[in-house]
């Protein structure tokens, strides 16, 4: 309790707030993580869902690929939950600058964030790997098998970054400036173990780094606060 009141007080005083988060964000929405113990790196499927999430795979095994992504990755009906509702609420009323994610759910622009970072991209968009065609995921969703192009014949790739594959330079010098320039960063809901994403909170220079975690990660000595609960359960107390 003591903790939920030091938080609410550090984001009543800042006016430079910026959120950094992961797969545990949206695991209230029931999405499930990557590495915790019912997360989706520790599922059984044909092939380690690590080696499926890479370019090579991607292009070598695309049929399994979709048969992953149709059946574990898209989050079908997941709606935001209080963490996604109360950083909304936090850009809203000018207090947060940014939310920095790690997830390619869609669910804080959902919620209504409109400065969203998203360093792996998003499955909600996709695009012909030939024409660059956009599809929405409700065309992946509903094609059989592989999903391909109407104009051209060629296969349509999701826009998120997989394993082997470069970060948007973009999206990163946006998360640089964004961390760099923060008073008050927020981490939540991230193993903090995948880089570069993980890297980038090297860059902070701000007055309070606050960890919002339920288990453990490298960085939790460097924060002034760490919080071990859901982070939607915290949201819900602070907002
Ligand atoms: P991980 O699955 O590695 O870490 C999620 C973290 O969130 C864990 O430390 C959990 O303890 C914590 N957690 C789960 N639910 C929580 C909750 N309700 N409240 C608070 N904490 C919670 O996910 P990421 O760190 O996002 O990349 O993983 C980073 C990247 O690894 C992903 O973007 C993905 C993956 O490979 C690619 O696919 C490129």
């Amino acid at each position: 309790m003591e903790k939920i009141e030091k938080l609410k007080s550090l984001i009543n005083e800042s006016n430079n707030i910026v959120f950094f988060g992961g797969a545990g964000v949206s695991t209230e929405s029931g999405i499930p993580d990557f590495r915790s113990v019912d997360g989706l790196y520790n599922q059984k499927f044909e092939y380690q869902p690590e080696e499926i999430l890479s370019h090579n795979f991607f292009f070598k095994h695309t049929d399994v690929y979709y048969k992953f992504h149709k059946t574990r990755l898209i989050s079908y009906d997941a709606k935001p939950n209080d963490c996604h509702l109360g950083l909304a609420e936090l850009e809203r009323l000018g207090k947060l600058k940014a939310v920095i994610t790690q997830n390619i759910d869609g669910l804080h622009q959902m919620a209504g964030s409109k400065n969203v970072v998203e360093l792996h991209g998003s499955m909600l968009r996709n695009y012909c790997t030939k024409c660059k065609e956009f599809y929405s995921v409700d065309y992946i969703k509903q094609s059989e098998g592989i999903p391909t192009c109407t104009k051209c014949g060629s296969i349509i790739k999701p826009d998120i970054v997989l394993y082997g594959e470069s970060l948007n330079q973009k999206s990163i010098q946006d998360a640089i400036r964004y961390i760099s320039e923060a008073e008050l960063l927020i981490i939540g809901g991230t193993s903090l173990v995948v880089y570069p994403a993980a890297s980038l909170i090297e860059y902070f220079r701000g007055d309070n780094l606050v960890l919002i975690n339920k288990g453990e990660t490298p960085r939790d000595s460097l924060a002034d606060l760490v919080i071990r609960e859901p982070i939607g359960k915290v949201f819900k107390q602070v907002l």
